[in-house]
């Protein structure tokens, strides 16, 4: 690669003048606490910039501090997750939380080693919340920074191999500015979120770095970076009932343990389910009027649920808890898988 300039010096220098320049205004950028880059970094995994502003905000506004993360119940918890996914993310938190108030003073330790230790850090988390709030020079490599880092270098190994990640995390090292380790962690993240974006064309037109990217110089940006095609994913069959009574829906809560645990759903088979095995099972003469919904699938990491829904109202209530819209926007955490039917619900009470 030796005919290609890869100033990395110059790289760097360019990278934070762009970022200076352009970095978008977030809610966890201006002057965060360690906590705010925490809760911002967490959510962000897995999760769109966009989606995630106002799941941030309300999360600040009312669980404001470690020690109240502590102390909030796992129910409240979901609530205010709900829609966000991959639960587990924030019962660690709450873990996490009350090691910090048992153990450090009810704050985040100062420390990369320290920070790995905690429930639900990673190495990615550790690095960010390091640099980002405590500008401590250590690398935070998600799958932006990997994918930026084989364009600029035109590395092709395998980005989803843990070996491949450990090498980039030597490599970004030695890219981070004493001074500036903060804004080089979210530049390196801003420039991969909009210039040097994932599935698409990276805009190396517009790229500051372009001068300094071996990707670009050698035609290669756009075939990189290099990822094994995952495992296919399961197909898992769902009957989903919404069982209506008046004003009132049945609600079933998930297992404790495994996906969206300690959630609550509508009515759930895991098979598709005949009509009239539906009807057999409420008892015909207590449906006063049942409607096909619409077939909808929801995407997890391993699993595909693939759903078939009807909305049942009954003359009278069976066993279980039953709560109406509003108990239901306040109380239960339903998972966005069920999103299509949630709204199905709702125009059927007619609430908009
Ligand atoms: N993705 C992960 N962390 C981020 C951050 N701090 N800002 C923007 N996008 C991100």
């Amino acid at each position: 690669m030796e005919k290609y300039i890869h100033d990395k010096k110059h790289l760097v220098k360019e990278l934070l003048k762009w970022y200076d320049a352009n970095a978008r205004v977030l809610p966890w950028r201006s002057n965060p606490t360690p906590y705010e880059v925490w809760v911002s970094e967490i959510m962000l995994q897995q999760t769109r910039v966009e989606a995630v502003k106002p799941y941030f905000e309300r999360f600040i506004e009312k669980v404001p501090s470690i020690e109240t993360l502590a102390n909030t119940s796992d129910d409240e918890l979901s609530k205010l997750w709900e829609g966000l996914g991959y639960y587990n993310r924030v019962r660690n938190m709450k873990k996490c939380a009350q090691y910090c108030v048992e153990n450090y003073d009810k704050k985040l330790p100062a420390s990369y080693e320290k920070l790995k230790e905690l429930p639900g850090i990673g190495e990615y988390t550790a690095g960010a919340i390091a640099s980002i709030a405590f500008k401590i020079p250590q690398p935070a490599v998600d799958g932006n920074v990997l994918r930026v880092f084989s364009r600029l270098l035109v590395n092709e190994e395998d980005i989803l191999k843990e070996a491949t990640k450990k090498k980039f995390q030597k490599i970004v090292k030695t890219y981070i500015p004493d001074d500036r380790c903060d804004a080089f962690t979210q530049a390196v993240m801003e420039i991969g979120a909009t210039i040097c974006i994932p599935n698409a064309a990276p805009r190396c037109n517009i790229c500051p770095l372009a001068s300094d990217c071996i990707g670009y110089q050698s035609g290669k940006a756009m075939m990189l970076p290099n990822k094994t095609k995952g495992k296919r994913r399961k197909i898992e069959k769902k009957t989903i009932l919404v069982v209506v009574c008046g004003n009132e829906v049945l609600l079933t809560r998930r297992p404790k343990q495994g996906l969206l645990a300690n959630l609550y759903e509508f009515k759930v088979y895991d098979e598709y389910m005949k009509v009239k095995d539906i009807k057999k099972y409420f008892g015909e003469n207590h449906i006063k009027k049942m409607m096909k919904l619409e077939d909808t699938k929801h995407i997890f990491s391993h699993i595909e649920w693939h759903m078939k829904g009807y909305l049942i109202v009954l003359d009278q209530k069976m066993d279980g808890l039953w709560c109406n819209a509003q108990e239901m926007n306040e109380k239960y955490a339903i998972p966005t898988a069920y999103k299509k039917y949630k709204e199905s619900l709702y125009t059927w009470w007619n609430i908009v």
